[in-house]
């Protein structure tokens, strides 16, 4: 499989590079983003766009029309429903904001850190029902289906999660089942989007489907990591929030099942405390923690990547494939 290397230009531009493809497209989607989010009361207007003012990395639009491109034709439909999945996504990160306590995102102040939680709450919820409203044009109910069952899922996740706070014997499988739900659900929805649309044979989109919910699993491991060792300035948000907020992730739960007696216990006196994320990255990095957990994103990845071989060779094709191996990589 090939390897992107994230450089320390970003991974925004990474990502741009490697879009080339489907850069109208995408485009067209921003601009589509930008008309949509508006308000009429100046107020609310600014709320609206600030979480558009950088952008992401608009990962899940490109999922969905890579996808669509790799398995046929890409149609007015699929980029209305990239504009669907993106905000979707954003407003599921204003709520995770809110639930993280974070106050940094996309490079500017969160919704939270700036409006306060009760304008985050309504700003997503404005997102959510925007999307679907938007989802309603495509001609289908399926769109609408599809989207409300995975949205569904993330907020499963979410809450599964919120509800496993503070629990540090939390087990690889159950983390498993939590980023399955909150992250590879609605990658795994945008790929099956994107084929779908395309007309693409029943055995197409399950595959593409696959495709995306290994990547997403890459994609959150990968984000987990960063949370613990990464860098603010490359990606633009709060890091350390799973620590504070005593959440447990893949190098947590390896270096916590690899210890015993003493040292064990010393670990999660540690992971109670929260805050102590020099000394525990320190015990991660010797026990081969976040090794661990970067080989099982990379079999994520892999997997991801193996899920494309019933697709003809195409460069949209190429890209996923890309795709698969950068989210592993990825700073930022
Ligand atoms: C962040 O997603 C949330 C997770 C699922 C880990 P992204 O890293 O794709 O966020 P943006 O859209 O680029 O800001
Ligand atoms: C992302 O979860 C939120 C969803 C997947 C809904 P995280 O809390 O792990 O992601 P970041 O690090 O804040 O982007
Ligand atoms: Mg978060
Ligand atoms: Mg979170």
């Amino acid at each position: 499989m090939t390897r992107v290397g994230a450089t320390t230009a970003g991974s925004r531009r990474a990502v741009g590079d490697m879009f080339a493809d489907i850069r109208t497209s995408l485009e067209g989607v921003e601009r589509r983003l930008q008309e949509e989010l508006r308000s009429r009361h100046d107020n609310v207007d600014q709320v609206v766009r600030h979480g558009y003012r950088l952008g992401g990395k608009r990962l899940r639009p490109a999922l969905l029309l890579l996808a669509g491109q790799a398995t046929g034709e890409l149609t007015d439909a699929h980029e209305t429903l990239a504009v669907v999945v993106e905000m979707i996504h954003t407003a599921t990160l204003v709520h995770d904001d809110v639930l993280d306590e974070a106050d940094l995102r996309r490079h500017v102040d969160t919704v939270n850190a700036r409006w306060g939680n009760e304008t985050s709450v309504l700003l997503g919820d404005f997102l959510f029902s925007h999307a679907f409203y938007l989802a309603a044009t495509v001609g289908t109910a399926e769109a609408c289906q599809l989207i409300g069952k995975s949205t569904n899922r993330v907020c499963e996740g979410e809450m599964q999660q919120t509800l496993a706070e503070g629990d540090l014997s939390l087990s690889e499988d159950d983390y498993y089942s939590i980023i399955d739900a909150k992250t590879a659900e609605l990658c795994a929805c945008c790929s099956e989007l994107g084929a779908r649309f395309s007309d693409a044979d029943d055995q197409t989109v399950a595959a593409l489907a696959s495709y995306g919910r290994n990547l997403g699993m890459a994609f959150q491991i990968a984000d987990d990591l960063l949370d613990l060792a990464g860098d603010e300035q490359a990606t633009g948000k709060s890091l350390g929030r799973d620590l504070a907020k005593r959440k447990m992730t893949l190098p947590l739960i390896h270096a916590r099942d690899t210890l015993v007696d003493g040292p064990r216990t010393s670990f999660l006196a540690l992971l109670e405390q929260g805050t102590q994320v020099a000394a525990t990255v320190a015990t991660l990095k010797e026990l081969g923690s976040l090794d661990y957990a970067r080989g099982v994103a990379q079999q994520f990845a892999e997997k991801a990547a193996a899920d494309l071989s019933c697709l003809a060779d195409s460069p949209a094709k190429a890209t996923l494939e890309h795709l698969a191996a950068f989210v592993v990589s990825r700073q930022g």
